[in-house]
């Protein structure tokens, strides 16, 4: 058997909170069956550098706080085996998001004032038929349903994406999903005219230029691409 292999971790460090600015700084640890980044990070973090921040809860891939550039692309550090990268690892907190500090950024804060703007909730139809809301929902529509709420919030995608880069307001494929799945979704009594007031717009819909970053980062294989595409047709048709 062959010796394991010392990885670098290269990690982008700062702490705004304290004046540190960002600078690099590295990590030597031994590679380990099965290792995940959130295992070597733990490691240094144990061992080499107490103050290092980075988010963790779930180890699972569920949770979504562990979204960080590795290697210059955003991914999920509890996802990542050390075996699938070279020896030299980057790690660099993702783009867009409040930086809190070193590999820590305040996801929740961006989720939650897009889900806000977007009204990402059921809104209840102005005349309930309380037998449709009651009666089972077909299972092809369910899943379909289901395969869109799969979204953790993760922020890979926002962080992979060039328009969020150069606009602010864009609302990303996280938010362009939301909408896709509460369109679908009967129990929503929204119009379509509802849905194009919310995303009709080059912060929107109209503000994706098909880079397609978002479809190829997301961790949970969410159909981005299509999502977008459908909706950029049914939006442009309803704002005629
Ligand atoms: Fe993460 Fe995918 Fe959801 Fe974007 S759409 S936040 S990449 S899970
Ligand atoms: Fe951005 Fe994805 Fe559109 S990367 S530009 S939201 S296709
Ligand atoms: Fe929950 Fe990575 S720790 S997704």
């Amino acid at each position: 058997m062959s010796d394991p292999r010392i990885l670098t971790l290269r990690v982008l460090r700062s702490s705004p909170g304290e004046g540190v600015t960002p600078h690099w700084e590295e990590f030597r640890v031994e590679e380990a069956e099965g290792m995940t980044l959130f295992i070597a990070l733990n490691e240094v973090r144990e061992t080499l550098a107490p103050s290092l921040q980075f988010d963790f809860v779930c180890r699972a891939g569920i949770c979504g706080s562990c979204g960080m550039l590795i290697n210059g692309r955003p991914g999920l550090a509890c996802r990542t085996l050390t075996r699938d990268l070279g020896p030299l690892i980057t790690l660099a907190p993702l783009p867009v998001f409040e930086l809190i500090g070193d590999l820590s950024v305040n996801t929740g804060k961006w989720m939650r004032g897009t889900a806000e703007r977007l009204q990402t909730w059921i809104h209840a139809h102005a005349e309930p038929d309380l037998t449709a809301l009651e009666a089972p929902m077909e299972p092809a529509l369910a899943e379909a349903v289901y395969e869109l709420d799969r979204c953790i919030e993760c922020g890979c995608c926002v962080a992979g994406c060039g328009t969020l880069r150069m606009r602010e307001d864009f609302v990303g494929a996280v938010g362009l999903n939301k909408i896709a799945r509460f369109r679908l979704d009967p129990r929503d009594g929204r119009t379509d005219e509802d849905f194009y007031a919310l995303i009709g717009d080059d912060a929107g819909v109209f503000g994706c230029m098909s880079l397609m970053a978002c479809h190829d980062v997301c961790p949970k294989g969410l159909p981005l691409q299509t999502q977008i595409a459908f909706l950029r047709r049914k939006m442009a048709r309803t704002g005629l």
